[in-house]
């Protein structure tokens, strides 16, 4: 874990509520994992308190990339920054997805719903990089709220989209495409990152299928260091289940270990 108090935003790129940031923190860049996150304060003075996390949307030796939704006042803060500002960045943070194994010639499916698409992006690349054929179920509410697609295209990753109101791709949530396409019938694994009830639905299909699958928990986080508790979920282990922290244990976790809210 690295702390850099002046991470150097390098690009924007906007698009109506949604953002993409290139920023200079090679450290962080360098030991960067797929699935991990970062905290970031979003402005010098005390208020708002609270660092922000964000999901590592893309890392390289240079640095790294956030895509997030304003949702609040520390991202409405964030929005407002430019090119050259600087930027208080901790992280990487937590437990990323588990790439061990080998993944060539396997059809990986990847799942993202809105903002949740962010950390797919990285995890695409790196799956792709390891000889894996990427998959990518990419959907949101309205083809405003997808402003990736030709990011993940220009990557060489296979992209299918839904929106709820049909503006783009397949009409439906992207569980009824999932189920439209028979995606899982060729999956070897699977990783979602969303909305719950869209990675709890992606995580019932998997498990009736018998397909391994990993899913990205979004959490309010106090501190991103397992310090306060803020960011707990149930989580099953031998013993039964139990409360965790997803800053520390995740937030990636195994689809069969999450007790997912009723
Ligand atoms: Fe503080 Fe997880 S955010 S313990």
């Amino acid at each position: 874990m690295t702390i850099e108090r002046n991470a150097r935003i390098l690009d924007v790129q906007s698009w109506d509520d949604y953002f993409l940031f290139t920023v200079e923190c090679p450290a962080i860049g360098i030991e960067a994992r797929p699935g991990q996150f970062v905290m970031v304060k979003a402005a010098a003075q005390a208020y708002p308190l609270l660092r922000r996390p964000l999901s590592i949307h893309d890392a390289d030796t240079g640095g790294i990339a956030l895509y997030f939704k304003v949702a609040g006042v520390g991202t409405e803060i964030l929005a407002r920054k430019t090119p050259d500002d600087v930027l208080d960045v901790v992280g990487p943070l937590g437990r990323g997805f588990s790439l061990s194994g080998n993944f060539a010639g396997k059809h990986v499916l990847l799942v993202g719903g809105g903002r949740g698409v962010a950390p797919l992006f990285f995890l695409g690349k790196e799956l792709k990089a390891r000889g894996a054929a990427v998959r990518i179920l990419y959907g949101g509410r309205c083809v405003t709220d997808m402003p990736l697609r030709e990011r993940f295209e220009s990557a060489g990753l296979a992209l299918s989209c839904s929106t709820d109101d049909g503006t783009y791709g397949f009409c439906g949530l992207v569980t009824d495409l999932l189920d439209h396409d028979r995606a899982l019938e060729s999956a070897d694994a699977v990783y979602a990152c969303g909305p719950d009830v869209m990675m709890k639905a992606v995580a019932e299909r998997a498990r009736a299928a018998g397909i391994p699958a990993e899913f990205s928990l979004e959490s309010v986080m106090g501190c991103g260091i397992g310090a306060c508790w803020g960011c707990v979920q149930r989580i099953r282990n031998d013993r039964g289940d139990g409360w965790v922290k997803i800053c520390e244990e995740g937030p990636v976790f195994p689809g069969d270990r999450i007790v997912w809210e009723e």
